[in-house]
């Protein structure tokens, strides 16, 4: 049998319940707190034999090696998992392991959302109102468009995008998506049509982002990709920040050649650039996209699974290396 009792968890910074509890009755847990720096993280980090990371926590091989050889598994609290060096924990034989599924639905729900929030005007009608601003029933004021009708695109036809797609499309919009794999069973369920990115930046209406972080996705939408979702199209992003050029995307809606934007998701987090606080007809939210109560329990429960199954010798539900 297994001697776990001993093992030591290091949760980088804060952990659920859902996923603490399970945890402490079988390992000694280490907890760095919510705003634990880089410093604090490194200082306890040694000795772990599973270190839980989340989307801010970065894990690189100075964090691997600070864990030492007796680290098994990195337990990112995320479906993301682009604050993981992938091949510096592969090298060291280091398991990683993500949460999907479990916020599928709450980050699709707030993407559509985003969708709404932004396509309907909502923060710049809301700002108006709370500053005393509002002077009447306008019906020239904060004309936006609606899904039905509207041809969205889904940049990202994986689970979240799948979701999203779902939930546009029962409210009547046409769908069309991008991505590296076609998506027969998506077609076949909604007629949605798969097209390269910049004929689907110039076919949809309302543009949502759904694809990993990667070297290939970084500025995946700049200037010239704005351009082409135009003055009345809708940019959504719950992805990642690092998807879209955020100077870019400010730029055109300071410039009025986008029409709205809604982000949830920012390069840098938490900062928040400037002009983006400033520009208009944008919705900002502070990366709530898993943010419901069965999501993040959810989430917090595969941290748990997947750090148990692999200190206890058996393979976890979801490994990403
Ligand atoms: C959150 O951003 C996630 O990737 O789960």
């Amino acid at each position: 049998m297994v001697n776990s009792r001993r093992m030591l968890v290091v949760v980088a910074r804060v952990l659920l319940p859902a996923g603490l509890d399970p945890l402490r009755d079988r390992f000694e847990v280490r907890e760095g707190g919510f705003d634990a720096t880089r410093d604090r993280v490194l200082e306890i980090a040694g000795g772990a034999d599973a270190f839980v990371a989340d989307p801010s926590v970065p894990v690189d091989a100075q964090l691997l090696e600070a864990c030492g050889d007796g680290l098994r598994v990195v337990a990112n609290f995320a479906v993301g998992y682009d604050n993981v060096d992938l091949d510096a924990c592969k090298q060291r034989g280091v398991v990683v392991t993500n949460t999907p599924d479990v916020l599928t639905e709450a980050t699709a729900e707030l993407a559509l959302a985003l969708t709404l929030a932004a396509g309907r005007r909502m923060s710049d009608a809301e700002r108006d109102l709370r500053a005393g601003r509002w002077r009447g029933w306008d019906p020239a004021a904060y004309r936006g468009i609606e899904i039905r009708g509207s041809t969205v695109g889904v940049v990202g036809m994986g689970r979240i995008g799948h979701r999203y797609a779902r939930l546009a499309h029962v409210l009547g919009a046409e769908i069309v998506y991008a991505g590296p794999t076609a998506k027969p069973e998506v077609e076949n369920e909604m007629g949605a049509r798969r097209l390269e990115l910049d004929g689907l930046l110039e076919a949809a209406d309302i543009v949502s982002l759904h694809a990993p972080a990667t070297a290939e996705t970084r500025h995946l939408i700049g200037a010239r990709e704005l351009e082409l979702i135009g003055a009345d199209g809708v940019l959504v992003n719950t992805a990642r920040g690092t998807l879209v050029d955020s100077d870019a995307l400010a730029g055109a809606l300071e410039a009025g050649t986008l029409g709205a934007a809604g982000l949830d998701v920012y390069e840098g987090e938490p900062e928040v650039p400037e002009r983006l606080l400033a520009a208009p007809r944008c919705v900002l939210l502070p990366h709530i996209g898993s943010a419901t109560v069965p999501s993040r329990d959810g989430m917090a429960r595969a941290v748990a699974d997947n750090v148990i199954t692999v200190l206890e010798g058996r393979e976890p539900p979801s490994r990403v290396v």
